[in-house]
């Protein structure tokens, strides 16, 4: 999707987006702290594309999906789709925008309600924010069906009646009802069989090209997220740790963590997988409600410096279209020279090189 100036539009965009969970204990229910599961986070998504998000579980992939969509009361940062404005919306300019944006969940079982049919569950959005009348309404329903491959015929049918990937059928058929432009797929083939992954894939892949979608693709599956997205960020406890279009993200990875995360997956060319070095990580992932001081991976970065410890590197663009969070690209000379940090990046730099 190009405008006059052939760069793509920017359908959504994020900034600086936090969402804590408050935590309260004690008997008097006091609150004694907050879940960052998502703290400070800015993207965009072009429109058209598949903005692949990845990273290990509890990392905040939901968190920032959900956010986005304002299916939670944020706690900071700007979200703009298609230009409007979300994370502070009102209620009515909220209901107005519902439309547009959309969720596909990963557990069809228990995202679908058991006692609606088949077509009363597609055609509740319908009954929500449209005025058609009940023939137009079972049309537009039958489209649905047979635009995610469902057979009409089954329409009247309840989800127990239906296999896990047909149930995911229905769930991206009701997601469509309303012509929305953006979907956060989260984690949509998690749960199903190996065998009909690929089936699901292929028919989001088919409805993004017919309908001209745009999709945030949640996923802690690396091959996967590089057979269907465009861009993939990486997130790390709440954090962007690294964003970049697809290839260069899989073939050079910025990111220690980036690249210890990538080290773990099986690579297609057997000359090499067989030189593939599994990097394992140290520790634990610490907790989202007391995260380290300066870069949050620094408990468990193989090139953790001495500056990363005190300060915190920020999300910057190191090539065109590729950013990263880590102080061996930060261009900031004030971090850099505070501690050294810029030998130790020549050096790295200089291995790469080598290597
Ligand atoms: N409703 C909630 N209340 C409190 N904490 C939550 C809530 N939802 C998620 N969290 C916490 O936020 C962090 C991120 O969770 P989540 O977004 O589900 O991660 P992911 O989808 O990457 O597995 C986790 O530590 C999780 O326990
Ligand atoms: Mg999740």
């Amino acid at each position: 999707m190009l405008d006059a100036s052939n760069t793509p539009r920017k359908l959504v965009e994020v900034s600086g987006l936090k969402m804590y969970f408050p935590i309260h204990a004690g008997v008097l229910r006091r609150k004694v702290g907050d879940v960052k599961a998502v703290d400070n986070v800015s993207f965009h998504i072009f429109e058209g594309e598949t903005l692949g998000l990845v990273g290990e579980s509890g990392c905040g992939k939901s968190t920032c999906g959900r956010a986005i969509l304002r299916l939670y009361e944020v706690t900071d940062g700007i979200v703009k789709i298609d230009g409007k404005e979300i994370a502070k919306a009102d209620r009515e300019a909220l209901r107005k925008m519902r439309p547009t944006m959309q969720m596909v969940f990963q557990d069809p079982q228990a995202s679908l309600n058991p006692r609606m049919t088949v077509a009363s569950i597609i055609g509740e959005p319908l009954d929500e924010h449209t005025k058609l009348s009940k023939k137009e309404k079972l049309e537009r329903i039958y489209e649905l069906m047979d635009q995610v491959g469902l057979n009409r015929a089954f329409a009247n049918r309840y989800p127990h009646e239906f296999s896990g990937g047909q149930r995911q059928r229905i769930g991206i058929a009701r997601a469509l009802a309303l012509n929305p432009k953006f979907i956060v797929c989260d984690e949509p083939i998690a749960a199903l069989d190996v065998s009909i992954q690929a089936q699901v894939v292929n028919l989001l892949e088919e409805l993004q090209e017919r309908l001209g979608l745009t999709y945030l693709f949640i996923s802690h599956d690396l091959s996967m997220v590089r057979h269907i997205a465009d861009r993939v960020a990486v997130m790390y406890l709440g954090q962007m740790a690294e964003l970049a279009p697809r290839e260069a993200l899989y073939a050079r990875p910025k990111h220690p963590y980036t690249e210890a995360l990538l080290s773990a997956v099986p690579d297609p060319d057997p000359t090499l997988e067989s030189e593939r070095e599994r990097i394992i990580l140290k520790g634990d992932v610490p907790s989202p409600a007391n995260p380290p001081k300066g870069c949050n991976f620094c408990t468990r970065c193989p090139k953790v410096m001495e500056i990363c410890h005190s300060v915190e590197p920020t999300f910057e663009e190191v090539a065109p279209g590729h950013y990263v969070a880590c102080h061996l690209y930060q261009s900031n000379s004030q971090n850099a020279g505070a501690t050294g940090a810029s030998e130790a990046r020549k050096e790295h730099i200089q291995q790469g090189e080598e290597a």
